[in-house]
């Protein structure tokens, strides 16, 4: 009952990214610094019954459709395969999908199936282990493809790979990552880099614009817009060489999508976030566990919803990165 997370722009949230750890297997340098961060104690971290609880209450409550479970890396939160199987029971059932590096795919994309996981969405950055190793600082580009491979053979189709290019890093790669994408058959998307680091490296100087992307790919691709309307995906997406192959490109920065916006973030240790790059949040774990009601639990978000800012803001000259990085956000 009750309406759902609108917002004073217009826009209602019905896409709902939880993230389950603050933890992550690599340190991509877009996303956690070498050293890793102070992570969050266990008592601050949202149990996997409260997860549950507050899942149920954006499904039940506010009119969330769709649930995609992030981190830090998901696939380390060691009731992940629980957490879902508690959203795939859910009336309406959300469809639920995860965003994950694929470390670990391989042992769980079956059971995670089982669960009721409907997509998945791995960060494939480069083919190239030395590339990787500089990257992520991990020398594990093996097991993300063996997790990549496990996922569509579970029936995780499509498979979606998600790439940030970075100039003098695997900018180079572009068309060879596009390649690999095509021959088996799983979704590309290239990412423009976002203010979303730790150590407040980006610079926009450095970030690989939508723009300079589609020039890379141009001379060996045929690329033609695709007619299906882009609603409130982050990419927009080209049918390659005549379709049904596509790739897409999420432009956060240069093409930004904030004013068809649906999500709503539930951070690990259970504060909401409006948007990745909102000041504020508005804390339901602490609600919840002093013995508030889903009612009230409901009312607080959509509170926390309706001040949700138009955009990112990233083009002001004002603008701050967030206190917390990607990893802490939840991609
Ligand atoms: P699909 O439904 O499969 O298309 O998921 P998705 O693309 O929304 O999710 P995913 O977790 O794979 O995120 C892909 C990229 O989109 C991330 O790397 C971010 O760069 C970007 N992204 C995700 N959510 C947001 C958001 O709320 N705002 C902005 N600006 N970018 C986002
Ligand atoms: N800018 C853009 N995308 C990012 N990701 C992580 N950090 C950033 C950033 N600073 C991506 C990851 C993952 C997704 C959840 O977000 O590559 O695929
Ligand atoms: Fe939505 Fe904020 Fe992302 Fe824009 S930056 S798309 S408003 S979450």
């Amino acid at each position: 009952g009750g309406p759902g997370l609108g917002d004073r722009h217009g826009r209602t949230a019905t896409d709902l990214r939880v993230s389950l750890t603050d933890k992550c297997n690599l340190r991509c340098t877009y996303c956690m610094p070498e050293a890793g961060l102070s992570w969050l104690p266990k008592p601050e971290l949202l149990t996997d019954d409260e997860v549950g609880r507050l899942v149920a209450i954006a499904v039940r409550d506010l009119g969330v459709t769709e649930v995609r479970f992030t981190g830090g890396e998901p696939l380390l939160r060691p009731g992940l395969v629980d957490i879902v199987t508690a959203a795939a029971q859910l009336e309406p059932r959300p469809e639920i999908s995860l965003t994950t590096n694929g470390i670990g795919l391989e042992r769980l994309a079956e059971p995670l199936v089982e669960a009721g996981l409907d997509r998945v969405n791995v960060s494939l950055d480069t083919l190239n282990p030395d590339t990787f190793i500089a990257l992520a600082k991990r020398d594990r580009l093996d097991q993300t493809l063996h997790g990549i491979k496990a996922a569509a053979a579970a029936g995780l189709a499509p498979v979606k790979l998600n790439t940030v290019l970075m100039r003098g890093v695997n900018d180079v790669e572009a068309a060879d990552l596009l390649r690999y994408a095509l021959a088996h058959d799983y979704q590309l998307r290239f990412i423009e880099q976002m203010p979303l680091d730790a150590g407040g490296v980006w610079r926009r100087e450095n970030m690989v614009t939508a723009a300079e992307i589609l020039e890379a790919l141009r001379p060996e691709f045929d690329l033609v817009p695709d007619p299906h309307h882009r609603g409130s995906a982050p990419a927009e997406t080209w049918l390659v060489d005549g379709g049904p192959a596509k790739v897409g490109i999420i432009g956060s920065v240069t093409r930004p999508f904030c004013g068809d916006c649906d999500r709503t973030r539930l951070t690990a240790d259970g504060q909401v976030r409006n948007c990745l790059f909102s000041r504020t949040e508005t804390d339901l774990r602490d609600l919840a566990r002093s013995g508030a009601s889903d009612a009230e639990i409901a009312e607080r978000w959509r509170e926390a919803m309706w001040g949700k800012l138009p955009g990112h803001g990233i083009d002001d000259p004002s603008f701050l990165q967030p206190a917390r990085p990607m990893s802490a956000i939840g991609g």
